[in-house]
């Protein structure tokens, strides 16, 4: 039985409890992120579901506890901007928008640093990173207890609402997280802005807590925006199904065997023999680590030059079906 993220649930998994954010519970929060555990903690805008960004089954965790049928790209929490600049490469402009709304509900999509210890998984394979400093105490202590950048959905199950107090968390969640911390109701009650900031203009994303009105003022210059029909409450950012990673091989699916040429990219013990590029995402068959390994697995694989990547097949269910909905995509005919 593979480890989907749901079927072998450790101890602490019952033992979930909204927790009084004082000293002590801030610290074992804090542990529960440095051993890859998820804790879900207030902010400003709604709850997040957080765990260490740069450990990538910790990272997969989410997904699985969310119940995401598909990995879209996830927002990186962090104390200041000092430490958003080690992750990740700031233009004028968004540093300009880093200084003006931060601490607060804005959302940044910059370049990845080449060196960022970010997991490839919080980006979904992208080249690039969505970093927010929350203005909320009690984020605040938690990134100082962990000592770690945390990736935040917010702390909901895939397609309900987003959760806006500690009760609502739990609701959803309760038997998923090691711990949610109590902040009381969040103030905003609705997500953060997501500008992209990777080219010359600032794109929106997303419109949330930061009007567009007040981004204009700052940059002196309009705020594109990226789609007429933008839905604040579709789950994807506009424009990130067309820009999700796609390797230059072309993939093979459910492959039993290799073919002369082809690169491996296998999963559980039975993997064919080949003398060519490969690449395991889990010997043991479990989904959390298939999950963690999948993006730096493709680009690997693409990277040898193997005019084809032959696939194993994948269970599906849990972990499973967001793993098959991206290999699927990747293989889908390209324009
Ligand atoms: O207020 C909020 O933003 C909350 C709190 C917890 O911080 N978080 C939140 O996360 O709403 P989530 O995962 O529900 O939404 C993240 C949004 C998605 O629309 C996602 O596509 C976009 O940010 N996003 C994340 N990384 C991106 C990237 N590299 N490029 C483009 N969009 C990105
Ligand atoms: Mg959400």
């Amino acid at each position: 039985m593979p480890n989907t993220g749901d079927s072998k649930p450790p101890e602490w998994l019952f033992a979930a409890v909204i927790r009084n954010a004082d000293v002590s519970a801030l610290r074992d929060a804090g542990q529960h992120i440095r051993a890859g555990h998820l804790v879900a903690f207030p902010t400003e805008t709604v709850y997040g579901l957080g765990a260490d960004a740069t450990n990538g089954e910790a990272v997969a965790r989410i997904f699985a506890a969310k119940g995401r049928p598909h990995f879209n790209p996830l927002i990186v929490h962090v104390p200041d901007l000092g430490h958003a600049e080690r992750l990740g490469i700031f233009s004028g402009a968004a540093t300009r928008l880093a200084e003006a709304f931060w601490p607060g509900p804005l959302t940044i999509v910059v370049t990845r640093q080449a060196d960022t210890p970010i997991s490839e998984l919080v980006s979904a394979g992208l080249p690039s990173l969505a970093l927010r400093v929350p203005d909320h105490p009690l984020a605040q202590a938690l990134l100082r207890a962990a000592g770690r950048p945390l990736a935040a959905p917010s702390a909901n199950r895939s397609g309900h609402v987003s959760a806006t107090s500690a009760a609502h968390v739990a609701e959803d969640l309760e038997t998923r997280v090691a711990m949610i911390l109590d902040g009381g109701a969040t103030q905003h009650g609705l997500e953060s802005t997501v500008v992209d900031a990777t080219g010359s203009a600032i794109v929106l994303l997303r419109p949330g807590a930061v009007p567009i009105e007040a981004l204009e003022r700052v940059l002196g210059a309009p705020v594109v925006r990226a789609s007429a029909n933008v839905d604040p409450s579709a789950p994807r950012s506009p424009g990130q199904l067309e820009s999700h990673y796609a390797p230059r091989a072309s993939i093979r699916l459910n492959a039993t065997h290799i073919q002369t040429g082809e690169a491996l990219l296998a999963f559980g013990a039975d993997a064919p023999s080949t003398a060519g590029p490969q690449f395991n995402l889990s010997r043991s068959g479990d989904l959390v680590e298939a999950a963690a390994n999948l993006f730096a697995a493709l680009r690997t694989l693409d990277a040898s030059g193997a005019a084809t990547i032959a696939v194993m097949p994948i269970p599906n269910g849990g972990l499973g079906d967001a793993i098959n909905d991206r290999l699927k995509r990747a293989a889908a005919p390209r324009s």
